[in-house]
């Protein structure tokens, strides 16, 4: 075959794809579909859950065999065995799901299997961690180079994969939602390295579902939609808008189809919530906490990555028994809750952010994943009732728009966005009286993010009450009727809807900013 484009732009055509197809037991995730990336340039690739997006990374990161296609080095058609195959040809990747060694130590994980040796052949600690501190100074992370990953945050860890992918001195690097766990320091800190790594004529893949990011960083857009290959220009050609309509197909429109939910009686108070932190003693992750929600209402709880937001939510529910102190009452009734079992028959429900920790059974399917915390909704005299278990799915798999092939599909095999729609769908099913979300539109698309707040929306109007955290400012203050924000465990202030701005809630959610 002849390769004109390929071949005439050899200098600044790094990588490109073209054909690509790839289906799993019945899914055609990829149909025909192409990408490219030019030297010191960055590529956003947009699309719905599911659209496809990490699959062809995988493929370019040889992860993945494609069933078809063809993929070109600088002109050069290529094919990776194995994603070490990948590297060694100048492509690394730094992939949604975490890809690290729990055990291993920050520089063990960035060198594993390419750990520097020295003379007599001896593993160079000396270097690994030099070079280490040396990455991590770089991303600006405070660490050191000796910590096992698992005792990092989430946000940390996803540091490390970044670290360990520019390490490689890759031609190409992919980025696969590199901001969805990360703080907005971290954010700035990985946009000021795309700059330097693009100023060096590196190209960069680079996926995410947060568009506002696009402005500061993107210079292409390519767009998937359910495994097809939609269109790709300059981002200065193109609009939020129409990045919106080529991902969804159509025109989206009220992203916040908020009504007012007149709030009724008192549904959850919880007084002197304080959790003390598990390592340092004396010191807390969350301190002297009360809130009241009331039946209809929707309270936003805003606070910045490490606020307490998070630990908060699992306090109430019932997950720290042994170092939390506090008293909480559900409709005016006070109530001891020491386990999630007993949130949950006290009618709470908490939908966690981290979906591979607590949230999900990954290799167990959409149903069972979905109907595990409301067993009881479907069995008779403890026998499960299948057909009541599948229309109970079948529901909220629709109305939440979970693309999964069969009801029975292993969740690990649905994209990560669709993932977290499970976990969602899992503990709506509950039927909760006060629901706790936190994060829930994390790795979300644009369209179901829509979804879920016009669910959390009719939910609070039918009786609900919900506490929703989120580090989205304007999710917040479009779905929030009250916001409370925090900052270093403790609540730093409060705001009434429509008297909050962004910059009056930011300024309360830094540390320090008790007053
Ligand atoms: N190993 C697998 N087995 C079966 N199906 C799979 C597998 N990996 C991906 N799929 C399916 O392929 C489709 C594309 O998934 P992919 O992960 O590429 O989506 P994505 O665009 O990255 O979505 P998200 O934004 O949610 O991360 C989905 O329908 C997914 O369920
Ligand atoms: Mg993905």
């Amino acid at each position: 075959m002849n390769l004109p484009a390929a071949n005439a732009n050899e200098t600044d055509e790094l990588l490109a794809a073209r054909g690509i197809t790839k289906t799993f037991p019945g899914v055609r995730a990829l149909d025909d579909v192409q990408i490219t990336v030019l030297a010191g340039r960055l590529n956003a690739l947009l699309g719905e859950n599911g659209a496809g997006k990490s699959t062809m990374m995988n493929i370019l990161a040889g992860v993945l065999p494609p069933d078809a296609g063809e993929i070109f080095l600088a002109g050069q058609p290529v094919r990776f065995v194995n994603p070490r195959a990948a590297q060694q040809a100048g492509i690394s990747i730094i992939f949604q799901e975490l890809n690290l060694v729990p055990h291993l130590s920050i520089a063990e994980n960035i060198f594993l299997g390419r750990e520097p040796r020295n003379a007599v052949g001896l593993l160079d600690y000396a270097r690994m961690h030099r070079d280490t501190r040396a990455l991590m100074a770089e991303l600006e992370l405070d660490a050191d180079p000796r910590t096992a990953v698992a005792r990092l945050r989430v946000g940390a860890q996803q540091v490390v994969e970044i670290a360990k992918a520019i390490s490689f001195n890759s031609r190409v690097i992919i980025m696969d939602e590199p901001t969805s766990a990360i703080t907005e320091h971290e954010i700035k800190v990985l946009f000021r390295l795309i700059k330097r790594l693009k100023e060096r004529g590196t190209g960069i893949i680079y996926i995410t579902h947060k568009l506002d990011e696009l402005a500061e960083i993107a210079d292409d857009i390519a767009v998937f939609r359910d495994g097809r290959f939609i269109a790709s220009k300059p981002f200065a050609d193109t609009t939020r808008d129409e990045m919106v309509r080529l991902m969804v197909g159509r025109e989206l429109t009220d992203l916040f189809p908020k009504t007012t939910t007149p709030a009724g009686g008192e549904m959850l108070r919880v007084e002197k919530i304080s959790l003390r932190h598990p390592e340092r003693a004396g010191d807390f992750v969350v301190r002297d906490v009360s809130l009241a929600v009331r039946r209809g209402e929707v309270l936003g709880l805003f606070g910045l990555m490490g606020a307490g937001r998070t630990e908060l939510l699992q306090t109430i529910f019932g997950l720290h028994p042994h170092t939390a102190t506090g008293e909480i009452w559900i409709e005016g009734k006070p109530i001891c809750i020491r386990s999630p079992r007993a949130a949950i028959d006290a009618g709470l429900a908490l939908a966690p952010e981290d979906r591979k920790g607590e949230g999900l059974v990954l290799v167990h399917s959409v149903a069972e994943n979905t109907t595990l915390a409301c067993l009881e909704k479907i069995s008779h005299f403890g026998l499960l009732q299948p057909a009541r278990e599948l229309e109970l799915v079948g529901r909220y798999v629709k109305r939440l728009g979970i693309r999964t092939p069969t009801l029975h599909q292993a969740v690990r095999h649905l994209s990560g966005g669709n993932q977290q729609k499970v976990v969602l769908a899992k503990w709506l099913a509950t039927e909760p009286k006060v629901l706790l979300l936190d994060e829930p539109t994390r790795g979300i698309d644009i369209n179901a993010k829509k979804e879920i707040y016009a669910l959390v929306d009719e939910l609070a109007r039918s009786g609900l009450a919900v506490i929703m955290v989120s580090s989205e400012l304007p999710e917040i203050l479009a779905i929030a009727d009250r916001i409370l924000v925090l900052a270093e465990g403790r609540v730093t202030a409060e705001f009434a809807r429509g008297a909050a701005t962004e910059e009056a809630i930011l300024r309360a959610a830094l540390p320090n900013s008790r007053n």
